[in-house]
């Protein structure tokens, strides 16, 4: 088009324009038009080509890109690892490690990666039984929870430790909380976890002011037990909690639950290692009584327990065991079993705090826990069926007595072992998933579709 514009420039004057100053305006018209031709080509041309180069670049790229530089960390005093600048030098490595999370492997950093994306581990968020948590960032931004693994006296193998990672970073749902990746040396191991804005649940639970509406909290039960049922129901190889607790129920940015260090008892080994001196296993309150009565197999069914305790701690905005006004030892489950057996749920609910509008899901809720916290592990449901009797629209079976273990415990019937035993309860079956039929613990027939089938019958 230029070159249009400058031929008719520069051509000879047609001998049918008699004035010259009619061919030099016409010579500017073509001018000005070849220029605007030209211009809105390039701009087309330029739009194409940038529309291609960033199609063609990553957006790992594009997140490093953005990426400003934190100024080198002071040494601490008592880390010796140098101060890594790593941001620069790893931006490749970055790039592949981002590109594995988006793809879900699991990612190895090293442990000058650790030390810079928390900031010289200058911020603690608590610690627990696995060792202690750390707040960190990753360059692009993304908050994440570092928990630095107590080492474990049986040092397992890299391969092992790999596997057992490589397994629950593979276990995603979203109430899970995410494990990007972890670290593995000689001098430590650690888990990289997705950061959940709102902490731990106890913080809001066990709250005097109990600022978080009660509704809320019958939506944070079915969250967990969804995320439980996909741990126990539909991972490749189940993965037993054994501690599950409102301290590992975690919550985002809504409130919304994940529950955390799933799998960890395997990795770090904790059959071994979180034995206390009374022969609990998990965290006492919360531990099924297999753990310490020799007649049942310990099996997921324990996580279907500790869960019940967690419904009664929502239910009743408080710690299950605590002493009343006169000094006496009060165990709220207990009292859950006495008003359901006595029929007046309804009024312990009240009692509760719990306004007009949740009392039904409230003693729902209740009568679910006293079905997850049955004896015989068998007798506990799933935790998908925990579920369906939680979202309502299913008829609850009214659940046999639980805590009997108890009185053959006050008798001093049980063998105080910690150990799993492989015996049974007499026509209980070992593998409960196979036998399980949800029936025994509720009916799909709902109130409507009773007095429905009921006119039908009598008309
Ligand atoms: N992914 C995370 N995001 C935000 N905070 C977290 C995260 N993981 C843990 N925390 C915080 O760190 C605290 C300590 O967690 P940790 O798991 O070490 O202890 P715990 O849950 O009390 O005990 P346990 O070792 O039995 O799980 C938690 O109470 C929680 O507030
Ligand atoms: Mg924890």
């Amino acid at each position: 088009m230029i070159e249009i514009a400058l031929l008719c420039q520069f051509s000879p004057p047609d001998s049918s324009f008699t004035s010259p100053e009619k061919a030099f305006n016409s010579m500017i018209i073509l001018y000005v038009v070849g220029l605007v031709v030209s211009l809105l080509v390039f701009g087309v041309i330029g739009i194409c080509l940038y529309k291609f180069v960033k199609k063609a670049t990553p957006d790992v790229v594009r997140e490093l890109r953005n990426i400003t530089l934190a100024p080198p960390l002071a040494p601490a005093p008592h880390v010796s690892l140098p101060p890594p600048v790593i941001w620069e030098a790893d931006a490749p490595t970055m790039e592949k490690f981002f590109r594995e999370i988006a793809e879900e492997k699991p990612v190895r950093f090293t442990a000058p990666d650790l030390y810079s994306f928390t900031s010289n581990y200058s911020t603690r968020l608590g610690s627990g039984g696995f060792g202690e948590v750390y707040k960190g960032q990753f360059p692009n931004g993304v908050n994440i929870a570092v928990k630095v693994l107590k080492k474990s006296s049986d040092k397992r193998a890299e391969e092992q430790f790999m596997a057992e990672v490589g397994s629950i970073c593979r276990t995603y749902h979203i109430n899970l909380v995410r494990l990007y990746g972890f670290c593995y040396d000689h001098f430590m191991s650690a888990l990289v976890f997705e950061y959940l804005e709102n902490g731990s649940l106890d913080k809001y639970l066990f709250d005097r002011k109990q600022a978080m509406e009660w509704e809320k909290l019958h939506d944070i039960a079915i969250g967990t037990a969804r995320g439980l049922a996909y741990l126990h129901e539909e991972c490749q190889q189940r993965i037993i909690h054994y501690d599950i607790k409102p301290a590992n129920i975690l919550l985002d940015s809504n409130f919304f639950p994940k529950v955390g260090d799933f799998g960890l008892a395997k990795l770090c080994n904790r059959d071994n290692t979180h034995v206390s001196m009374s022969g609990f296993r998990g965290t006492f309150g919360y531990s099924a009584p297999e753990f310490f009565l020799t007649n049942y197999r310990v099996s997921h069914k324990c996580d279907v327990y500790s869960f019940g305790m967690v419904l009664f701690e929502i239910v009743g905005r408080k710690r299950n065991a605590g002493v009343t006004d006169s000094g006496n030892p009060d165990w709220f489950p207990e009292k859950v079993w006495d008003a359901f057996e006595k029929g007046v749920l309804d009024e312990l609910v009240v009692g509760c705090g719990i306004g007009e509008r949740d009392r039904e899901k409230a003693s729902r809720a209740c009568v679910v826990a006293l079905w997850c916290v049955q004896d015989a592990p068998d007798e506990r449901p799933r935790m998908s069926a925990v579920v369906k009797m939680l979202e309502g629209g299913v008829d609850i079976v009214a659940p046999p007595k639980p805590f009997q273990y108890l009185n053959q415990m006050r008798m001093g019937s049980t063998s105080g072992s910690s150990g799993s035993s492989e015996q049974t309860k007499p026509g209980s079956s070992q593998n409960s998933t196979a036998t399980d039929t949800d029936s025994r613990w509720y009916r799909n027939t709902t109130t409507i579709m009773r007095k429905y089938e009921i006119q039908m019958a009598s008309s």
